[in-house]
């Protein structure tokens, strides 16, 4: 039996956090400026300390990376004291201040398997795929489909990449991607009403296409636990619930897969979750969205202000399947 139980997503964010804590958690930071860091509930830190103690990543001599100017994000950059404090990642609780808790991850060794319609499947650790990979910066926009929104500094590589190195079969249309799945550090993942582990897909051609991009790094180090190391994807066009984290398999199969939050909840978390400020998710409407730098709305764009880039991918769907389906 299908246990409803009312998530995050299924409520607006300004009844997640109310609208006084909001402002209060921008005022502070404002007044704390640059260096400062908000975890959650816990309160206010010295500038420069963390409320937790940070494992540290051996990957961390590659970064910073050189920025590659074509993806500037537009907007002033989030501080990174919002990006990495202000989280979604359900395997660890859901609300947003999980950081301190997604700590317990463990990210070496961490192996990552390519399987499916390739021409031969494989099993690779994070840093010979690090090694193999040509690193650079991005600043891309990020907009989750509760309606708020950040600008960041993702470094990593172009997800071609790796479709590159997995060389897909010809019949390979999709591309699945996985979250690990371990209980024993991952609290949400006792719950059994969700469909564990974390999944996503893209069509080839999107996984292909130049904006998608598999972050490894963020403000010029090593991706926090929090922001989905050691692996997330970023695909800026798309809602930020296709932005699986700690990526463990990347899938290629001929057949559309339901994903995790398909599964959930087709009629409000679609397949292509392409940004549309025109359609509403059917609780709130996608109009406007909150940057949380500044604490105020803004309009939304179609495609997140991506649709130079990425319009011409859809332009066989139809109107409503494009946006939200
Ligand atoms: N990936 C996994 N494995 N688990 C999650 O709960 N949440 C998604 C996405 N990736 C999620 C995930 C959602 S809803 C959003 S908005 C983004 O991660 C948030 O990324 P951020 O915390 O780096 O801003």
């Amino acid at each position: 039996m299908f246990i409803k139980k009312t998530r995050e997503w299924e409520i607006s964010e300004n009844q997640i956090l109310p609208e006084s804590q909001y402002f209060n958690r921008r005022d502070i930071l404002k007044a704390m400026g640059v260096g400062g860091l908000i975890a959650g509930s816990s309160g206010l830190l010295l500038p420069g300390s963390t409320a937790y103690a940070v494992e540290s990543d051996p990957s961390a001599s590659l970064y910073p990376v050189p920025r590659n100017e074509a993806y500037t994000g537009g907007r002033e950059l989030t501080p990174e004291e919002i990006a990495t404090t202000y989280n979604n990642f359900y395997e660890f609780g859901s609300h947003k201040s999980i950081a301190k808790k997604a700590q317990a991850l463990k990210i070496r060794p961490w192996t990552v398997k390519i399987d499916g319609m390739v021409e031969k499947e494989m099993e690779i650790g994070i840093d010979d795929l690090l090694a193999k990979m040509p690193l650079e910066e991005r600043i891309y926009r990020h907009r989750c489909v509760e309606a708020w929104s950040m600008v960041v500094p993702y470094s990593g590589f172009a997800l071609a990449e790796l479709v590159k190195l997995a060389a897909p079969t010809s019949k390979a249309k999709f591309l699945v991607m996985e979250t690990f799945e371990d209980k024993s550090v991952a609290p949400g993942q006792k719950q059994f009403w969700y469909p564990w582990p974390y999944t996503e897909a893209l069509t080839l051609e999107e996984a292909t296409h130049e904006l998608s991009f598999m972050a490894t790094g963020l403000y010029g180090k090593p991706i926090p636990k929090q922001n989905g190391a050691p692996l997330r994807l970023a695909v800026p066009w798309k809602y930020g619930f296709k932005h699986i984290k700690s990526v463990v398999r990347f899938h290629f199969t001929d057949e559309r897969p339901q994903t995790f939050w398909e599964k959930l909840n087709n009629r409000e978390y679609g397949f292509w979750a392409n940004v549309n400020p025109e359609v509403r998710h059917p609780r709130w409407s996608q109009a406007t969205e909150r940057d949380l730098r500044t604490g105020n709305r803004i309009p939304t764009e179609i495609y997140n202000g991506y649709a130079e880039q990425v319009a011409h991918l859809y332009k066989d769907l139809g109107k409503t399947e494009v946006l939200f389906k």
